[in-house]
């Protein structure tokens, strides 16, 4: 087998600035993870090829965000000695590996792909008509996570498909060709809310074209606005002496992803914890107003750190771009490592040496014997 170790591979696409849902469904655990000390190596890639897949249209607008999520990944404390950041479109070994694989992979089992399939209904391919690049996306994931050597991905839920589809690339190439390829597993947040964290709309994940986000490098005014403007808590909760309930508020799924007991503490100290809150909103007496101003306190102590942060980065984007070249270089070595093993097993690694010399002239003696 290639390694034994423990190596973390994960990605985004470079489409937008991250948000809120970002932050507590992955960035978070990143950098637990990456603290942890329990991982060989960190490596974070940012995804341009495949945001390209259903943007080829504009890629202007992948590159202007390739900085924004680089600062994101720095200012939430992705830290560049400890992990490796690096650029997708950079890494040659990638599109190499792609080719290869999309022959082990039926345009079947692409098709059942559910993310991907809710994907092409939501940008209308089903009637425009569907890139292929974007149909295989799936593969070149695959070709980052074994790339890298992964033997864990953290990713959010809608991700699973991805590795599922890896493994099974994964299984299929070391039949063929011999042991190569490491199994990668995925890693999902254990906290149901934070797979999914809705809007601040409450309608569905937040999503920049719905208006619903909460982004990384919002100002406190305009995280207060979101909350306060457009948060729902519960609409039969008329008067505070009125019972509250939790189902469908909005509010108290945020608190759920990201109060502890600290932040109680600090700012709401007549309860311990947030079932001790529930319990008293559910009674009746607790109201909205005090909810919503705890979870700007909240949300404050988690986005003001972050901000000042980024802010230091913004300042010195020089700092960002070498922080960037120097891991994809690093990242070009690993995957081109990789790339040579899968040629070696493949047996198409022709110029390695010319040892193929001596195999193709037995073959033809051979041939002439006949
Ligand atoms: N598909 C991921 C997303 O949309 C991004 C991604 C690309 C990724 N390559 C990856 C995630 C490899 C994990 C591992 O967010």
């Amino acid at each position: 087998m290639a390694n034994e170790k423990n190596i973390i591979l994960t990605g985004d696409r470079p489409t937008g600035r991250l948000h809120l849902g970002h932050y507590v469904g992955s960035l978070k655990r990143r950098v637990e993870l990456q603290n942890s000390g329990r991982f060989d190596a960190i490596n974070i890639l940012i995804a341009d090829d495949q945001a390209l897949t259903d943007n080829a249209d504009n890629p202007a607008k992948i590159r202007d965000n390739i900085v924004q999520v680089a600062l994101d990944y720095l200012s939430v404390g992705i830290d560049p000695n400890k992990s490796t950041i690096c650029i997708q479109s950079a890494l040659p070994a990638l599109h190499a590996l792609t080719f290869y694989y999309m022959n082990l992979v039926t345009t079947a089992r692409l098709s059942r792909n559910p993310t991907v399939k809710a994907e092409i209904q939501m940008r209308g391919f089903a009637d425009e008509g569907l890139p292929a690049g974007f149909f295989s996306y799936p593969v070149s994931q695959a070709a980052d996570i074994t790339a890298f050597n992964a033997t864990v991905v953290p990713v959010g839920e809608d991700q699973l498909p991805m590795i599922e589809q890896t493994r099974e690339i994964v299984e299929k190439f070391n039949r063929i060709y011999g042991e190569t390829l490491v199994f990668p597993k995925a890693l999902i947040p254990e906290n149901e809310t934070q797979r999914r964290l809705p809007g601040v709309d409450g309608k569905a994940k937040m999503s920049k074209s719905l208006g619903n986000c909460i982004y990384l490098s919002d100002d406190a005014k305009t995280v207060k606005k979101q909350v306060n403007g457009k948060m729902f808590t519960d609409p039969q909760h008329l008067r505070i002496e009125d019972p509250g309930h939790l189902e469908g508020n909005v509010v108290f799924t945020y608190l759920d992803a990201l109060a502890t007991d600290a932040h109680f503490a600090a700012f709401l100290p007549e309860y311990a914890n947030l079932g001790e809150m529930k319990a008293h909103y559910c009674r009746g007496g607790l109201g909205d107003g005090t909810c919503k101003k705890f979870l700007i306190n909240v949300l404050e102590t988690e986005l003001g750190p972050i901000r000042a942060e980024r802010a230091k980065w913004e300042a010195d984007i020089d700092a960002v771009y070498d922080v960037l070249r120097e891991g994809t270089k690093r990242a070009v070595e690993i995957t081109n490592e990789t790339l040579e093993r899968v040629r070696a097993a493949m047996r198409i690694n022709y110029f390695n040496d010319r040892s193929i010399v001596k195999e193709w002239e037995t073959l033809l003696k051979a041939a002439k014997l006949q």
